[in-house]
C-alpha cells in the first residue's frame, strides 16, 4: 500500500466561505463581511467610508486610504453573511463527510465568533459552545479536525479602529484568541494551522492595510509571523499532542526558457514564494530577503525578542494549497493568487474555466521540492477542481444527479502523482484535504457557481436557493478512494 494506513483523507473549508450565521450567536463583523460578490469578469469589492465619510468601493489591490473604514451597506449582497450556512447544517454536513469516510476535516474558526471585536479579554461563550459542538460531532464519527485559526478574516473593529495587523497590539489579540482555542478545544482538536496562505495576505481584507506602501505591508506581515510563532509556542505548551503547521499557496513554477538569465529570474520568483516558508520553518528571515528589504529601504519595527520568538516558534508541518502551476518570465509578476488572467501560458497544459493551468505532475515536483528543502511532514490542505456543475433534474423538478467526471479526472490525476511522491520519492505526506469538499463561496470571485464539492449545495450566485445538499458522482468515487486507502483511483 502506498499511503500509510493512518493517512488523513478528508476535505477542507473556511468559515468566511462556508459558515454563515454572520450576525448570530453574538458573532461580530469581520473584514470579509463587507466584501461583495464579483464574477469571472468583475472583481470583488469592499464597501467602505473614506476619511471624509464618502461611501466607496475598492477592489483587492486598490488602496482605500488612511482613515477609511469598512461598512455593511443595506440592500447589498455579501456572500459571507449566509455562505452555505454550515452554522445551521453542521450535523447534516458532518454526517455526509462521515459517509464518504473522512478521517479528517479542515475548517477554520471565525475569530469574531469568539471575539466579536477582536480585543476582548474573554471569549463569547456562545461561540465557544458552537465550535465545541462541531468538534464533538466530528469525533462522534472519528473525524480528526484540522483547524485553521485564521483563514483570510480579521475582526472589522480591529481593521477600522486599531490599524489591523500594522499595529503590534494585534499580535497580542491574536495570541489571546489562539490560546482560548487551545484551552477550550484541548482533547477535541490536535492539528492546527496558524494562517491560511500566508503568501496571499497582501490586502486590506487580511491584514487591514490601507495603503500600497511596502513598509505597511511588511510591518503587518512581520506581526503575522510573530503571532504565528507565539501561537506555535503557546499550542505546544498547552498540550504536547498539538501539531501546528503553516500554510502557503504553492504551485509548481517553470522557467520560461533555458537562458541563464531566465533561470536567475526564476530563482528570484521562487524566493518570493519560499521566503514565507523559510521564516516559518527555519525560524529567521533568509539572507536574500534581508538584502532585498535593505535595498528597497524598507524598515520593519522589530521588538528585541522577535528573533528568539521566530526561532522558538517554527512549525511542525507544512500545509499547502496546490491548484495550478505557473511560468516565470522576467518582467512578469508571478503570483499564486486566484487571478491568473495575466499568467504566462504553458503550452503543455490545459486550463480550467477560470484560467488555472492544470498540472498534476507539478504536484509531485512540488512535494519533492518542499520535502527536500525543509524535511518536515507535508499536508496538501487544498487542491481541487473549481467548475460549473449542471445537475440533472427529475420530472418533479428535483435534483436527481450531478455528473462531475471532470472533477473526478482532476482529482484522480493529482492523487496518482501524490502516490508516486510517497511511494517512489519517499516524501512524508500526512494528509490530503481537497478544497471545498462541499460547495461553498469562491474566495476569488465570491461566486457560488465556481464549485469544488463532492456535495452539491442548491444555491445561486446571489445566495438564493434551498441550500439542500446532494451527492455528486465524485462523492461515491472519493468514498471508494478513501475506503481503499488510495489503492483504487
Ligand atoms: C485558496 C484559499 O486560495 O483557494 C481558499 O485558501 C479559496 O479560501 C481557494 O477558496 C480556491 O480559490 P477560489 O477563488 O476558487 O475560491
Amino acid at each position: 500500500m502506498a499511503f500509510p494506513k493512518d493517512f488523513l483523507w478528508g476535505g477542507a473549508t473556511a468559515a468566511n466561505q462556508y459558515e454563515g450565521g454572520y450576525d448570530q450567536g453574538g458573532r461580530g463583523l469581520s473584514t470579509q463581511d463587507v466584501r461583495k460578490a464579483g464574477s469571472r469578469t468583475k472583481k470583488r469589492t469592499v464597501t467602505y467610508l473614506d476619511r471624509d465619510g464618502n461611501l466607496k468601493e475598492a477592489t483587492r489591490f486598490e488602496p482605500m486610504g488612511i482613515g477609511s473604514k469598512g461598512v455593511v451597506v443595506e440592500g447589498e449582497y455579501y456572500p459571507s453573511h449566509q455562505a452555505v450556512d454550515f452554522y445551521h447544517h453542521y450535523k447534516e454536513d458532518i454526517a455526509l463527510f462521515a459517509e464518504m469516510g473522512f478521517r479528517c476535516f479542515r475548517m477554520s474558526i471565525s475569530w469574531t465568533r469568539l471575539f466579536p471585536r477582536g480585543d476582548e479579554e474573554t471569549a463569547n461563550e456562545e461561540g465557544v459552545r458552537f465550535y465545541r459542538d462541531v468538534f464533538i460531532e466530528l469525533r462522534k464519527y472519528d473525524i480528526e479536525p484540522l483547524v485553521t485559526l485564521n483563514h483570510f478574516d480579521l475582526p472589522l473593529y480591529l481593521a477600522n479602529e486599531k490599524g489591523g495587523w500594522v499595529s503590534r497590539d494585534t499580535v497580542g489579540y491574536f495570541v489571546n484568541y489562539a490560546r482560548t482555542c487551545f484551552e477550550n478545544f484541548s482533547g477535541l482538536a490536535h492539528y492546527w494551522i496558524t494562517f491560511n496562505e500566508i503568501n496571499c495576505m497582501l490586502d486590506w481584507n487580511k491584514l487591514g492595510i490601507l495603503t500600497d506602501e511596502p513598509d505597511e505591508f511588511y510591518q503587518a506581515l512581520h506581526h503575522v509571523f510573530v503571532a504565528s510563532a507565539l501561537t506555535v509556542r503557546e499550542g505546544h505548551r498547552k498540550d504536547s499532542r498539538n501539531r501546528i503547521g503553516m500554510m502557503v499557496a504553492y504551485g509548481a513554477m517553470y522557467p520560461f526558457d533555458c537562458s541563464p538569465d531566465t533561470y536567475l529570474n526564476h530563482l528570484h520568483c521562487m524566493h518570493n514564494m519560499q521566503w514565507y516558508c523559510d521564516v516559518q520553518c527555519r525560524g529567521y528571515y533568509p539572507s536574500y530577503k534581508k538584502k532585498e528589504l535593505e535595498r528597497l529601504q524598507i524598515h520593519i519595527e522589530q521588538a528585541e525578542e522577535d528573533e528568539r520568538i521566530l526561532k522558538e516558534g517554527t512549525v511542525d508541518f507544512i500545509g499547502f494549497s496546490y491548484y495550478f502551476s505557473v511560468v516565470s518570465k522576467a518582467g512578469i509578476n508571478v503570483m499564486m493568487t486566484g487571478d491568473q488572467s495575466h499568467a504566462v501560458e504553458n503550452p503543455y497544459l490545459k486550463k480550467n474555466e477560470w484560467g488555472w493551468q492544470i498540472d498534476p505532475v507539478g504536484l509531485r515536483s512540488v512535494l519533492n521540492e518542499l520535502y527536500d528543502r525543509y524535511q518536515k511532514p507535508l499536508w496538501i490542505v487544498e487542491n481541487g477542481y473549481g467548475g460549473i456543475d449542471t445537475p440533472e433534474y427529475d420530472f418533479e423538478g428535483d435534483i436527481k444527479a450531478i455528473h462531475d467526471d471532470y472533477r473526478i479526472a482532476y482529482l484522480r490525476a493529482h492523487i496518482a502523482e501524490m502516490k508516486k511522491a510517497v511511494e517512489l520519492d519517499g516524501v512524508d505526506l500526512i494528509g490530503y484535504t481537497p478544497w471545498g469538499c462541499i460547495d461553498l463561496i469562491s474566495a476569488g470571485t465570491g461566486e457560488m457557481s465556481k464549485r469544488y464539492g463532492f456535495i452539491y449545495v442548491e444555491m445561486d450566485d446571489q445566495g438564493r436557493g434551498s441550500l439542500r445538499r446532494f451527492r455528486k458522482d465524485s462523492f461515491y468515487w472519493y468514498q471508494n478512494v478513501i475506503h481503499t486507502n488510495g489503492e483504487e483511483l
